[in-house]
């Protein structure tokens, strides 16, 4: 029985010398491999009581969506800056190669709602922390962050501290 580390390819130096790119095209270019990753990431929410899933742009999006369609839950977009028509909440962060700014519609997430954040993978984890302060401006409550995979060596646990985090994969 295959793992969902068996479909994950690693690209040395990938986009740039000394980055290991961890590569989810060869997951979900596989129907096993794709069924089984958003399988394990809805493991990862048995017990948590929350009301919106919200992944961040793009990858992000591939593994929120089927989840968010899977347990029946309303998904919002985290969208890269200039994307979304309507009133936003903005935050610019630094990844591990390059910087970014992304956004929320103001109206995505009411007060007291309890979101789950998805993406694909944890580096610095500034994208997740960006997204959670922007759930939270907007009052929502971040109830759980989930990924498919962890670069643990990068210690981006340590810039969500004081959030639920998990993930189905860890790399050092
Ligand atoms: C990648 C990845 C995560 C983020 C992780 O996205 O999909 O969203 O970086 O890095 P961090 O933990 O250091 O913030 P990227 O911004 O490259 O965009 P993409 O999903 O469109 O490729
Ligand atoms: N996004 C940020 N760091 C990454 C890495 N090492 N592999 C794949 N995606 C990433």
């Amino acid at each position: 029985m295959k793992k969902v580390e068996d479909y994950i390819t690693t690209i040395p130096d990938f986009p740039e010398p000394g980055i290991m790119f961890r590569d989810i095209t060869s997951v979900i270019q596989d129907a096993d491999g794709l069924k089984l990753a958003i399988d394990e990431m809805v493991k990862l929410l048995d017990g948590v009581d929350f009301d919106v899933i919200a992944g961040a742009e793009s990858r992000g999006f591939i593994f929120g969506m089927p989840i968010a369609y899977l347990l029946h839950k309303p998904f919002v977009l985290v969208r890269k800056a200039g994307k979304l028509p309507r009133e936003t909440v903005s935050k610019s962060y630094d990844l591990e190669y390059g910087q970014a700014t992304i956004e929320i519609h103001k109206d995505a997430v009411k007060p007291g709602q309890k979101v789950v954040l998805v993406d694909d993978l944890i580096a610095t984890g500034g994208t997740m922390k960006a997204a959670a302060e922007l759930i939270e401006e907007l009052g929502g409550k971040v109830e759980k962050i989930i990924f498919l995979m962890e670069l643990a060596g990068l210690k981006g646990r340590d810039v969500l501290k004081g959030y639920d985090v998990a993930s189905v994969v860890s790399y050092e």
